[in-house]
């Protein structure tokens, strides 16, 4: 069996993914009277909130000072809080509470490498924080994905070796983070966008420990 568990969390773990766009969409619209197209939810998920931004502003070719960059960070922040105040273990995605519990049965440390400054909130919402050995510090990583430096910093959390990680993601940006890190990477999504994933199912309740693990032997050898 692998050593360690690498998660994602928006769109992973729980279904956030879904509000972070509704934030951004509220923003523009509020800011610049513009309809966000649904082509950068793609481009944004897994994306730090300024690398975020900065991708939304350049489509949109609109140029702002510092000032006004940091207070649409903010802004969007407290518009994504505001949806994020009914979160419930609800809202966990279908099929993860099992293979938490089955990882942790295993013996496999867990680990998180979201990108989000929220994570640690979100995951108590849930109540999931005890699982997890190790939340790696977005703040603390010199590049965000799809830089590899999250999923080093998960695995150096949990002491394991990236080679001996399983990483589970549900964005482009991130399956390439993990691909650069060398762990093994399960994606979660279209094969379309995430080709590169070394294994990949359409969705949560798809996810079977043992196809990952024979999956994972057969990338190691
Ligand atoms: C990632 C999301 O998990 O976190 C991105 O996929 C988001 O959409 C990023 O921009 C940063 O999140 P936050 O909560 O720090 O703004
Ligand atoms: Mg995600």
């Amino acid at each position: 069996m692998f050593k360690g568990a690498l998660f994602d969390l928006d769109g992973v773990i729980a279904d956030t993914s879904v509000y972070h766009f509704q934030a951004w969409k509220k923003l523009i619209q509020d800011n610049f009277q513009q309809d966000l197209p649904s082509q950068l939810e793609e481009q944004t998920k897994g994306v730090s909130r300024a690398d975020s931004l900065q991708r939304i502003l350049d489509y949109l070719q609109i140029e702002v000072d510092t000032a006004k960059f940091q207070q649409l960070m903010q802004q969007k922040n407290e518009y994504y809080l505001q949806l994020l105040q009914t979160l419930t273990p609800d809202n966990i995605l279908p099929g993860i509470k099992e293979l938490l519990r089955e990882l942790q049965q295993q013996k496999v440390k867990l680990a998180l490498a979201s990108a989000s400054l929220n994570a640690p909130v979100i995951l108590e919402k849930l109540q999931l924080s005890d699982y997890f050995a190790a939340i790696a510090d977005p703040v603390a990583v010199k590049q965000g994905k799809p830089a590899p430096d999250i999923f080093l910093a998960a695995a150096g959390g949990i002491n394991v070796t990236p080679q001996d990680c399983v990483a589970f993601e549900d964005s482009i940006a991130g399956i390439q983070a993990i691909n650069q890190a060398q762990a093994f990477s399960v994606g979660i999504g279209s094969s379309v966008e995430l080709a590169a994933a070394d294994l990949l199912f359409a969705q949560t309740k798809e996810l079977n420990l043992a196809q990952i693990e024979t999956s994972y032997q057969q990338w190691k050898e």
